[in-house]
C-alpha cells in the first residue's frame, strides 16, 4: 500500500451478478450474497444501478441490500419520478444520478447537469430533504463540474470510460488530464469527487493517484475477475491495485 495520508474508497457494482442469474431467471446468483462478501473484503460501499427495464437488479435486491448491507448502499439512477419515489422507499445512503438509454449497453456519456439545471435541481432537492446524498455521474468538463455545484449536489462521479477506451497513450495523458482537472475544480468548488465507469485493474492505477477522487465504483472488471478467484480475492486485489502505484505508464 502508498504511505499516502488520502484513503481512496472503493464502491463495488454488484450489477452484473444479477446480469448472470437474469439470463436465465434463476435465484442464483444472488447479487445480495457477492454484496456481503464484497463487504467482508473489504469494500468501502455497494452500489447498485436499479435500471428502468430492470435487466440485471431488481426492486427485490435493492430491499434486501438496503436491510442486509452495513457500508454505505450506493443507488444509480435516472432521475425520472418513477426511481426517485422508490429512492424515497428504500433510503440509500447516496443516490447517484445517470443518464438512462433503453438501447445502450452500458451507461455511455454522463449526466448534462448544465442542460437540465431546473427538473435536476428539483430532483436533487427531493432526495437532500429526505437524507440522501446526491452525486451526479458527468463527464470530466468545467462545464459540468460548475453546473454541479451550482445544484449543490454532495458529490460528482466523474465519467473514466473515455479515459479506459483511449487506444493510445498520449490520448490516454489528455483524458486522465481532463479527470485530473475536473477533480481539481470540484474539490475547490466544495465537491466530494469520485470516478467510475470501465476501471479495471491496469487502467485503475493511473486514476487512483488523481489528487481530490475519494472513491471509485467498480463493477464489471471485479464480477468478471471473480468468476475465477472468487468475490473476495477480486475485491481485495483490486484495493490492492488502487494502492500499489504503477511503475511506469499502462501500455495500451
Ligand atoms: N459508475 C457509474 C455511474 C456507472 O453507471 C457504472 C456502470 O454501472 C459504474 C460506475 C461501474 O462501471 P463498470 O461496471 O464499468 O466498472
Amino acid at each position: 500500500m502508498s504511505a499516502s495520508l488520502r484513503r481512496l474508497r472503493l464502491g463495488v457494482n454488484v450489477d452484473h451478478v444479477a446480469t448472470i442469474r437474469q439470463g436465465r431467471g434463476t435465484r442464483y446468483p444472488d447479487p445480495v450474497l457477492a454484496a456481503s462478501l464484497a463487504e467482508l473484503a473489504g469494500a468501502d460501499q455497494i452500489t447498485v444501478h436499479l435500471r428502468e427495464d430492470r435487466r440485471h437488479i431488481q426492486e427485490r435486491d435493492l430491499a434486501v441490500l438496503r436491510q442486509t448491507v452495513q457500508v454505505p448502499l450506493n443507488l444509480e439512477m435516472a432521475a425520472t419520478p418513477a426511481m426517485v419515489a422508490l429512492a424515497l422507499e428504500y433510503l440509500p445512503d447516496t443516490v447517484t444520478l445517470v443518464p438512462e438509454k433503453r438501447e445502450e449497453r452500458t451507461t455511455e456519456g454522463g449526466l448534462d447537469v448544465a442542460g437540465q439545471r431546473q427538473a435536476l435541481g428539483e430532483v436533487i432537492a427531493t432526495l437532500r430533504d429526505h437524507g440522501i446524498a446526491v452525486s451526479l455521474f458527468i463527464d470530466p468538463t468545467p462545464e459540468q463540474v460548475r453546473a454541479s455545484a451550482e445544484l449543490r449536489a454532495a458529490t460528482i462521479e466523474l465519467h473514466t470510460g473515455d479515459y479506459c477506451e483511449a487506444d493510445a497513450p498520449l490520448l490516454a495523458q489528455e483524458r486522465l488530464d481532463h479527470l485530473r482537472h475536473a477533480a481539481q475544480l470540484g474539490h475547490d468548488l466544495g465537491l466530494q469527487v469520485a470516478a467510475g465507469h470501465g476501471l479495471d485493474y491496469r487502467n485503475v492505477k493511473a486514476v487512483a493517484v488523481l489528487p481530490y477522487i475519494d472513491e471509485l465504483n467498480i463493477g464489471h472488471a471485479i464480477v468478471a475477475r471473480a468468476l475465477f478467484v472468487g468475490i473476495e480475492r477480486a475485491v481485495r486485489e483490486m484495493i490492492e491495485a488502487m494502492h500499489t502505484p504503477e511503475a511506469t505508464q499502462p501500455s495500451r
